[in-house]
């Protein structure tokens, strides 16, 4: 007998809905390493090889930095079949090689493709083979893929992650899913179900205060990214990130910029995947990316991010509720000028509604650290004296008494 059309029909309808993302994977934003900041289109396998060897013996690993992700100009043709491979030249161990080999460091590997036709630099995008390359994917060993939005004239953004989010599921490793949409499409809106992160913004570039034409698109400075968080901090929390891009730390920036730059991608809950080049690092660059009591304001179990609570003159003032009732504050001074001014704790009481979270200052007092020196600073009584370098960050964690 022949299986009714409807029954088909459900059968079908069961598979689909069936995928999903795979959860847990990031329930605290995603610590790692990727290419294109500094390395552009210019990755191979050796580079790849170093940089996984660096983040073990730099103590990035130990500091929680796992991902090691290629982005753009990897590939190769697509065999007969439509299958992937990597360049030959650039990778002539092949990618599973590379895999096994990152994994051989107690590492992860992360992978980049395009939901258009082609790459940004061009090269083969996932469109019309997602399933295949998830696949593929799968079997080399990776672990994450960001998954990029050039070259998709017509394509719906929604319906085209779904796609690879379901294609990643089916294809049965469980894959950090990485939505670099640019922020076009407010992923933040519809990305929770879909991936574990999503870009909010257009590309960063190496400076903290700038916006870089390029003609049809533009890059963006530290400070530009920030101001982006307006009206998306409700969005996050464990397994699911607004992403505000790889960072800049040790590209060429003043270390008091690297220094803010870091802070703030730390109070934002933003993934912190290095740029720079781990084989090559300042003791200054290591100090900032490996800063351990900052990194735990990003790793906080809360997943809470930031919000803006005020600004005094050019100085943001940026609170983010902790674990254990505790404050992260980050007094961001936007200027290339140094500042100097009083806090009052008491007249400053903190209200948080999305959290449901407060401090009254002066009902309760909190003991000060300072997370970059790691000196108390005395307490919540007394007004604070607050001095901060041009384009640098005072960031203060505050436990109850
Ligand atoms: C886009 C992305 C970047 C990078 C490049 C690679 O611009 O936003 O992060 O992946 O493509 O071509």
């Amino acid at each position: 007998m022949k299986t009714p059309f409807f029954l088909i029909l459900i059968f079908l309808n069961a598979e689909f809905t069936s995928a999903q993302k795979f959860d847990s994977l990031a329930l605290t934003p995603p610590m790692g390493w990727n290419s294109w900041n500094h390395f552009g289109c210019n990755v191979n396998e050796q580079l790849i090889r170093e940089t996984a060897e660096a983040m073990v013996s730099s103590g990035m690993k130990d500091a929680g930095y796992v991902y090691v992700n290629i982005d753009d100009c990897w590939h190769g043709d697509r065999d007969s079949l439509g299958f992937i491979h990597p360049n030959s030249e650039r990778f002539p161990s092949g990618m599973k090689a590379l895999a096994d080999y990152i994994h051989s460091l107690g590492l992860k590997i992360g992978i980049y493709s395009d939901a258009g036709w082609k790459t940004c630099a061009g090269y083969p995008g996932s469109r019309g083979h997602e399933y295949q390359d998830a696949l593929q994917y799968a079997a080399w060993g990776i672990d994450y893929l960001k998954y990029d939005w050039c070259n998709t004239d017509g394509l719906e953004a929604v319906g085209a992650y779904l796609t690879m989010r379901n294609a990643l599921y089916e294809a049965g490793r469980p894959i950090v899913f990485s939505l670099c949409e640019w922020g076009n499409d407010q992923p933040w809106e519809w990305g929770d179900t879909i991936g574990h992160l999503w870009r909010i913004s257009g590309d960063i570039d190496v400076c903290f205060d700038c916006k870089v034409d390029h003609g049809t698109w533009s890059s963006w400075g530290v400070l530009q990214i920030i101001d982006m968080h307006d009206g998306i901090r409700q969005y996050v929390g464990p397994d699911h990130w607004n992403d505000y891009d790889m960072m800049e730390v040790g590209n060429g920036m003043s270390t008091n910029e690297d220094r803010a730059h870091f802070s703030m991608w730390c109070m934002l809950a933003s993934p912190l995947i290095a740029g720079n080049d781990l084989r090559k690092m300042t003791p200054e660059t290591l100090e900032i990316l490996t800063k351990k009591e900052v990194i735990a304001v990003n790793q906080d179990p809360l997943g809470i991010s930031t919000f803006k609570y005020d600004a005094i003159g050019k100085t943001d003032v940026w609170i983010k509720p902790m674990s254990n009732n505790e404050w992260a504050v980050c007094f961001l001074n936007r200027s290339t000028e140094p500042v100097e001014f009083i806090f009052p704790w008491k007249e400053n009481p903190f209200n948080d509604k999305l959290s449901n979270r407060s401090a009254d200052f002066i009902t309760e007092e909190f003991s000060i650290k300072n997370l970059w020196t790691n000196k108390t600073e005395g307490t919540t009584k007394e007004p604070m004296e607050i001095k901060i370098p041009g384009h640098d960050v005072l960031l203060l964690e505050l436990s109850r008494k």
